[in-house]
């Protein structure tokens, strides 16, 4: 039995058990699914993979699958194609793009680079192939504070995209880094004030926070750290109630380990829904059982860009 989509007519039919569906799809494709936390429930609860963006990348390293399908966005799906150049790596959404990559456009990252001839560059993940190729160590939000303390102290860096996690590294390691001001629109979102107000309603609640938010938010945080350390850290904390600074959709993941706790999503600054990614959700499963059957989008890279930029994942990889 199928059903159509809406204002689609000529669109490929949409089967009504689409996890079923999916199912098939990966035998078929000897596929694997990798998403990340910030994915609709429903995706993350067919993937075969669930994660942060290190752990993503370490899975998208040691794969034996024939195709990597990323429900996330497209630099965790260029990564995935930048680890294996002889996959087909399918991305659900190839618009599901990221404001802090975006933020760090390579012409004027070279130039801000040749201004600093004599600094390493360690970029985060969330950044895209071109800006990897021009950067020395990849870094995610769970390594990065390792990652600098492994540098050199007389070695000076540049630190990009992340102005917020780059100032937050350079407090945790007391390294002075020259920083890119690229930002996250979803995490800088959050309203202090209003998070106060609620900590005040709940005040038996602890705020855990990603170190992408702002300096005036982590500020107030009991923990902060990458996704898959928030969701870690509410199964361990003795409190049964937090206020979650980050994407809500690792809420779904923080319910399931912890049942009987309370995960109350940090309020965003207008009352709006800006807490959740605009970009990681252009996902849906319909999009993803459409990318499997159609082989398509596909992610696809110059090859002397994909070669520079495995270098420095590389050295990620080797210094977690
Ligand atoms: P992590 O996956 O490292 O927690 O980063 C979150 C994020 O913003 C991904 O886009
Ligand atoms: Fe990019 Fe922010 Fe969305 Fe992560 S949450 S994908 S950093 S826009």
């Amino acid at each position: 039995m199928f059903t159509t989509l809406l204002n689609q007519p000529n669109a490929n039919p949409i089967p009504n058990d689409l996890f079923a569906a999916i199912e098939d799809l990966k035998k078929e494709l000897n596929a694997v699914i990798l998403a990340h936390y910030y994915q609709d429930a429903d995706i993350q609860d067919i993937a075969d993979y669930l994660g942060d963006s290190l752990g993503l990348s370490q899975q998208a390293a040691s794969t034996n699958a024939d195709v990597i399908v990323f429900a996330g966005v497209h630099f965790m799906a260029e990564t995935a194609k930048i680890l294996n150049p002889d996959k087909l790596v399918l991305l659900p959404d190839l618009e599901a793009g990221c404001s802090l990559a975006d933020s760090c456009p390579p012409s004027e990252f070279a130039r801000f680079k040749s201004q600093h001839p004599d600094h390493i560059v360690i970029s985060y993940i969330n950044c895209t192939a071109e800006i990897k190729a021009m950067s020395d160590i990849i870094c995610t939000s769970s390594n990065a504070v390792k990652i600098v303390n492994q540098i050199p102290a007389e070695q000076p860096i540049i630190f990009a995209p992340d102005r917020n996690l780059g100032r937050y590294v350079m407090e945790e390691t007391g390294r002075d880094m020259v920083l890119w001001q690229g930002s996250c629109i979803v995490h800088e979102t959050f309203s202090e004030k209003k998070m106060v107000q609620l900590k005040i309603e709940h005040p038996e609640a602890e705020i855990i926070a990603h170190p992408e938010c702002e300096e005036v938010v982590l500020r107030h945080a009991n923990y902060i750290g990458s996704t898959t350390a928030l969701l870690k850290y509410c199964q361990q904390s003795d409190s049964d109630g937090f206020i979650v600074a980050t994407e809500p959709g690792i809420i779904h993941q923080m319910r399931k380990a912890a049942p009987h706790k309370t995960f109350i999503p940090a309020p965003a600054m207008s009352n709006c829904a800006c807490n959740e990614c605009p970009h990681m959700r252009l996902n849906t499963l319909e999009k993803l059982y459409l990318a499997m059957k159609n082989r398509q989008p596909e992610i696809t890279m110059p090859e002397a860009t994909r070669v520079a930029a495995l270098r420095p994942i590389q050295r990620m990889l080797e210094m977690s």
